[in-house]
């Protein structure tokens, strides 16, 4: 039964062009076939607590003895790894704010990259391993090889870290540039090519939920 894990993080409940992809995602998946089922854990509707305790950052054996998390906080942690876990693929929607994560996706990851649980650190588990992950980038200017903005993404670099290297996930990415080219008037000219970004984005994640999904 291939099953997705689908995560949402822009807090643009209209517009979003990251929930827009990701729901292609979503409904691409869906269309492979009955079987094919979803599971939508929306973080900006349903925020989670920031991790309200640093002993959740490890392993209950890796803990001090001064640490004892609240029994409803690991057990929330219990349930965000199970999803994790249950899922076949995740798509991740990850839109750019103020060149980083929205808060929302990074409050998920706090609680789900765990050492000694999720990350092999005492032990060679790796339950995550090989696992795809999707990442859905969204942002309003461009940061492509050569232009200004180059090398200031700060999106895409901790989540492949994180998902990818630490956890051990094979982490597919896709952007949507240009995204504020119909709201900035500088960006103006670009609207070719945030319309081309756009198209390029929606191709790649139909490919990858019909590739992932088969
Ligand atoms: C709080 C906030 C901060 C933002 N910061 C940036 C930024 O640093 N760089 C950028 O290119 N766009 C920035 N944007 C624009 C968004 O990345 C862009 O609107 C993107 O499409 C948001 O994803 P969404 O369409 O899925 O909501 C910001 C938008 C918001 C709401």
């Amino acid at each position: 039964m291939p099953h997705l894990l689908h995560l949402d993080s822009s807090a643009d409940l209209q517009n979003s062009v990251s929930r827009g992809l990701t729901g292609l995602f979503a409904d691409t998946w869906r269309a492979l076939g009955d079987e094919h089922t979803v599971l939508v854990r929306d973080l900006h509707r349903s925020p989670l607590p920031h991790l309200p305790d640093a002993g959740l950052h490890y392993a209950a054996r890796l803990r001090t003895s001064t640490e004892r998390p609240d029994p409803d906080a690991e057990a929330l942690q219990a349930e965000l790894i199970a999803e994790v876990t249950n899922a076949d693929a995740l798509v991740v929607g990850a839109p750019m704010y103020n060149w980083s994560l929205p808060s929302t996706l990074k409050a998920w990851i706090d609680y789900i990259h765990v050492l000694g649980t999720t990350v092999p650190f005492d032990t060679p588990d790796s339950p995550f391993a090989g696992k795809p992950v999707v990442i859905v980038s969204s942002r309003g200017n461009t940061y492509a090889p050569g232009t200004p903005g180059e090398g200031t993404d700060s999106v895409i670099p901790p989540l492949q870290q994180t998902l990818g290297t630490s956890l051990g996930m094979s982490v597919s990415v896709v952007t949507a540039e240009l995204t504020l080219a119909d709201r900035i008037p500088p960006l103006a000219p670009l609207a070719g090519q945030a319309a081309e970004s756009l198209a390029a984005a929606q191709d790649t994640v139909r490919a990858l939920a019909t590739e992932l999904g088969s």
